[in-house]
């Protein structure tokens, strides 16, 4: 096979399914410290998501002490909160060994899927995981577009 017919096939793939590292705003952590999120494929800011596809958010954080975690994610639209419904909302078994120390650190790892129903609108994902409490132990929220997939 010639050499350019491999990277016209191959970059673009590679660059689709890299993770971003993503801007957030941080919505009331009271004890966790996020230092990154990362979002696949998310290849332009604003991360656009396509009705039908699902994406990898991880979350990086520490400083946290909790025997378990429960994730509770939103849509903001027009500053209303809709909840946003996630495959599992445990976020000890999400990427996380728990219980959670408060000297490690952590990659919490979930899926965001697009269903076919959602309105293709600018939006802002609010995504909290709360600790043993029900405090937040991060909540971190993030501006998406929502389109129509082909
Ligand atoms: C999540 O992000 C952290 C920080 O960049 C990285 O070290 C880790 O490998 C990522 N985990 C996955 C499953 O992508």
């Amino acid at each position: 096979m010639d050499f350019r017919l491999i990277c016209a096939v191959l970059l673009p793939l590679l660059a689709f399914t890299r993770a971003e590292q993503v801007k957030f705003a941080d919505c009331g952590s009271v004890e966790g410290k996020v230092s990154q999120v990362d979002i696949s494929p998310c290849p332009t800011q604003p991360c656009e998501l396509h009705k039908g596809k699902s994406y990898t958010v991880n979350v990086t954080f520490s400083n946290v002490d909790s025997q378990t975690s429960k994730a509770l994610v939103h849509g903001v639209i027009a500053g209303v909160p809709v909840p946003y419904p996630i495959p599992n909302e445990d976020g000890c078994k999400s990427g996380i060994q728990c219980p959670i120390q408060k000297q490690k650190s952590y990659s919490y790892i979930n899926e965001l899927p697009v269903k076919a129903e959602y309105p293709s609108i600018k939006l802002v994902v609010e995504w909290e995981l709360r600790d043993d409490s029900s405090k937040d132990l991060f909540c971190i929220k993030f501006p998406v577009k929502s389109h129509l997939g082909i």
